[in-house]
């Protein structure tokens, strides 16, 4: 018997680039959250981004070939993040989850663990 992945269930890759896609967008006009990112184009922080939440949710271990073990927090150190840039990074996403056209469990399981996760990367107080 096998299980469908939430990957799946949810439109597999296209549903992923969507949601980071559109993430980036916002991130690529926000203030506080643009000077974060090292890199002048957001491309690559849109893949690692993607194929993350890709390996996460069932779909390909792509991110992991490439990267190794995901180590979230570590891979944040260099970055400041207080609450300010975690609530702006989850309105970047809250506003991409929106975009899709998920059901509202699809969107709760998706989001749930968004703003878990965000919540467990902040590593300076504000
Ligand atoms: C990388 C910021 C939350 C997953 C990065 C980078 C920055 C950043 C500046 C470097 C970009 C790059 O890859 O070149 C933030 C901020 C957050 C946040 C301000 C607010 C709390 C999250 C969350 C997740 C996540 C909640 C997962 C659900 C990743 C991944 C990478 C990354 C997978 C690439 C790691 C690698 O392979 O090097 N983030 N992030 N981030 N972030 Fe975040």
């Amino acid at each position: 018997m096998t299980e469908t992945s939430f990957y799946d269930a949810v439109g597999g890759e296209e549903t992923f680039r969507r949601l980071v896609h559109r993430f980036y967008e916002g991130v690529a006009e926000d203030p506080l959250l643009r000077p974060l990112y090292p890199e002048p184009d957001l491309t690559g922080a849109e893949e690692r981004l993607r194929g993350f939440l890709i390996q996460y949710w069932g779909g390909p271990n792509s991110y992991s070939q490439e990267r190794g073990h995901p180590r979230l927090r570590m891979r944040h150190m260099p970055f400041v993040i207080g609450e300010p840039e975690r609530d702006a990074w989850l309105r970047h996403m809250r506003d991409a989850v929106d975009s899709l056209d998920l059901t509202e469990d699809q969107a709760t399981k998706l989001w749930d663990y968004l703003v878990y996760a965000a919540h467990s990367l902040v590593n300076s107080p504000t």
